[in-house]
């Protein structure tokens, strides 16, 4: 990266000192985590985001739910910027608020939204983390999401499980014992769902119909072929891949878990890995002593997640610098009072 660019966040990280505390996802690039103070998964770093009170401005860079929720769970007093606005998430984007509640006067009708328990991936917007604390449910990520469900289905029958459906299917049928047939794919773009009174009722998991565009290039077929050239490998993939994906690797869990299973690896020992190519290729840096491949042959970054790019963290390192916050990312109060529920119940599980 442009060294003119590393000098001057140096330099404003610097002036700022204690000021500010910068997080970094782990799929950010390497010019943008070598500037922070913390990486994570999405798990650790709404914890992290509450573990500096005494920083003025929280610098996340991630995406547009991420900040949300480091709003949430910030004190009032403190500020975080998004470095680029246009870092959102399509994930996200495939729950909106007007169709999850269309979706939960289904229910309501069916006289089922009462035995139903809403629980929704850190991926969402703060709003709809406001509903789901509204209705008596919780917020989980990629690294807790069994725990959550444990915890949804002993307050009731069944579970909506927003926006991400692979991994609430993967969760539900190889981690809880599940069947494919206890779940059925709501498309919040066809009346009811597209789905019929008795599927709703007999449902155990209504998934949504949302998804990774990332996470979903992977195929089965990408899994056979390493698995053909190389017979010893390790599979590794995110629990955002499509079921099948998921059911023929040899481990599965969030960024977080990805990074320990590496380092935990063998020296000698070859790994396919299906997550997002940032983390990837700093993986296959730290560990020369390993093969790492990526488990597709295209290309595959979360371009919204490359937004952030070291220019855009350095411009808003030096606007607070110069006393000006920009790109600050607000929840109101009455969506983040109900959004701080279904997330420290999140927080609080076991
Ligand atoms: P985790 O880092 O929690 O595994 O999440 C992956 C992801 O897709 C974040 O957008
Ligand atoms: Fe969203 Fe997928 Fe990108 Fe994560 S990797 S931010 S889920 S689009």
């Amino acid at each position: 990266s442009d060294p003119g660019l590393v000098e001057r966040a140096r330099a404003a990280k610097a002036a700022l000192g204690d000021r500010v505390f910068v997080l970094g996802h782990h799929y950010q690039r390497d010019e943008v985590i070598e500037f922070a103070d913390v990486t994570g998964d999405s798990f650790k770093l709404a914890q992290q985001a509450a573990a500096r009170p005494d920083a003025e401005f929280i610098v996340f860079c991630g995406v547009h739910f991420m900040a949300e929720s480091a709003d949430i769970l910030t004190t009032p007093d403190q500020q975080v910027v998004l470095p680029d606005l246009a870092a959102g998430c399509s994930m996200a984007d495939m729950a909106v608020l007007g169709q999850v509640e269309d979706c939960w006067d289904a229910l309501v009708e069916l006289g089922i939204a009462g035995t139903t328990v809403p629980v929704t991936y850190m991926n969402s917007s703060a709003d709809i983390k406001g509903f789901v604390g509204r209705n008596g449910g919780v917020v989980c990520t990629s690294s807790n999401a069994k725990r959550a469900l444990d915890w949804a289905f002993e307050r009731g029958e069944k579970v909506l499980f927003l926006p991400d459906q692979h991994l609430g299917r993967n969760t539900a049928v190889l981690e809880m014992g599940l069947t494919l047939d206890d779940c059925v794919l709501y498309d919040p773009h066809k009346k009811n769902g597209g789905l019929t009174a008795e599927q709703l009722t007999n449902a155990k998991m209504i998934l949504w119909r949302g998804h990774c565009s990332v996470h979903g290039r992977f195929t089965l077929e990408n899994v056979q072929e390493v698995r053909r050239q190389r017979p010893d490998v390790n599979v590794l993939v995110h629990p955002e891949c499509r079921h099948e994906v998921v059911q023929a690797a040899d481990y599965v869990g969030s960024t977080e878990y990805i990074i320990r299973a590496l380092d935990a690896a063998e020296p000698g020992s070859s790994w396919a890995i299906g997550t997002e190519l940032n983390l990837v290729r700093r993986l296959a840096n730290a560990h020369p002593d390993k093969e790492v491949m990526f488990l597709e042959k295209t290309v595959c970054y979360c371009s919204t997640m490359n937004r952030i790019d070291l220019p855009h963290l350095v411009w808003s390192l030096e606007e607070l610098v110069a006393g000006r916050v920009p790109n600050q990312i607000t929840v109101d109060a009455d969506t983040s009072r109900h959004a701080r529920t279904a997330l420290d119940r999140m927080l609080a599980l076991p």
